[in-house]
């Protein structure tokens, strides 16, 4: 049976980082998957997961089964950063469990949504690749609709539009902040809109929140998922902690649940815990149990929220730098001073990408998506050099 397995590519994105680390070249840069950099470069582990990783080996007693939910003392502790400070599970309408990183909160999410009756989803694209291959997993009906214009802000008129013709029981999945490939968000204001929309066409919001904290801080990233949630009765949320504690291989993530009526909530989620043990029984626990640490710690905290200021900081420092460049060549960067997050879209060809690849050992994904923490004050103006000289 083995014979009629045939050869599948292998993800573009996470190919590329062999691919970089295969390059001899001293001066290559970085630019693909998602993760942060410091500015020389780096991706520490952060002091706060470092001092809670200590108090976990002091203090952890068992390495016994949780059951499929993983850490809900992890899964609560987070509530108040996704939900508010002011009553997180919405009277009883909010609750969750631990996933294995955001990945495994979409892919749960959209399988509730598909159990839930759910055969339609609609999306912005760009997005994230594996969104759509985890929707033509599960078997569900993919609309598209573009995320953003050529002139680098939402479309609103597009979101309008797909809602327009979705039908109730349709779903809609939003990126919450930071969006990813692009790093263009909805405002404030389009947010209020888009809930609205959401809800008087009946619509079952899937939000993806991966980033919060990335794009203007913990609470201002909070926004869009808040503001959704204040208007309609249910809602699927998926959540990462994967890039703001910096647990990338940990594979620290959330799955809730928002029901219209508290008396549903433990149907639901007994559902996703029939999923859970069917696709990887528990999560893994490690990551999630050092998150929980900082979040149950005042100074631990308070420690984390710094190292989050700073990314954030660099980030901005970095995307300043590129706009203040303005043109490079053909590329004006100037749009990407004021987009949000870990990512941007630099309007290239594969032809041009392939070139800066080849000839400049500079790595960035197919979509022409890079990873702005990837440059550094040392590599930013040979990236603007060498962008110039392959778009002239
Ligand atoms: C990315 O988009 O680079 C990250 O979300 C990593 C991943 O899993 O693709």
């Amino acid at each position: 049976m083995l014979e009629n397995l045939e050869q599948q590519p292998a993800d573009a994105l996470l190919a590329l980082i062999k691919l970089h680390n295969a390059d001899p070249r001293a001066d290559k840069i970085d630019l693909g998957v998602g993760v942060y950099r410091t500015g020389e470069g780096d991706t520490p582990v952060f002091a706060a997961i470092k001092a809670a990783e200590k108090k976990l080996l002091e203090t952890q007693d068992s390495k016994a089964y949780l059951g499929p939910e993983g850490d809900m003392g992890f899964v609560h502790a987070l509530m108040p950063y996704v939900f508010g400070k002011d009553d997180p599970s919405k009277g009883g309408r909010i609750d969750g469990m631990q996933t294995p990183g955001g990945t495994g909160g979409v892919r749960l999410a959209a399988a509730l949504a598909k159990k839930a009756g759910v055969q339609r989803i609609w999306m912005g694209v760009p997005s994230w690749p594996n969104h759509a291959q985890i929707l033509a997993d599960l078997g569900l009906e993919l609309k598209t609709f573009a995320h953003s214009t050529k002139d680098g802000v939402v479309d609103m008129d597009a979101l309008r539009a797909a809602l327009a013709e979705a039908q109730p029981g349709d779903a809609v999945l939003l990126h919450g902040c930071c969006h990813n490939p692009t790093g263009i968000d909805y405002s404030n204001a389009d947010w209020d809109e888009i809930a609205g929309l959401v809800k008087a066409r009946g619509v079952l919001p899937v939000l993806d929140l991966a980033y919060q904290g990335l794009g203007y801080g913990m609470e201002e990233d909070a926004y869009g998922v808040r503001r959704v949630l204040a208007e309609v009765p249910e809602a699927l949320i998926a959540y990462s902690c994967d890039k703001n504690f910096g647990m990338y291989r940990d594979r620290v993530g959330a799955v809730y649940a928002m029901v219209a009526d508290p008396a549903q909530l433990n149907a639901v989620l007994s559902n996703g815990h029939t999923l859970a043990r069917a696709a990887w029984s528990m999560p893994p626990d490690h990551g999630a149990a050092a998150v929980r640490l900082i979040l149950e710690d005042e100074a631990l905290t308070r420690l984390w929220l710094d190292e989050l200021d700073t990314m954030r900081a660099r980030m901005r420092q970095v995307r300043a730098r590129l706009a203040d460049a303005g043109k490079a060549g053909a590329i004006d960067l100037a749009p990407l001073g004021g987009q949000n997050g870990l990512f941007s879209i630099v309007p290239l060809s594969g032809e041009q990408i392939l070139k800066l690849r080849n000839d400049h050992g500079i790595y960035m994904a197919g979509s022409g998506r890079i990873n702005v923490a990837g440059l550094t004050m040392g590599n930013i103006d040979k990236f603007i050099a060498d962008l110039a000289t392959v778009s002239a």
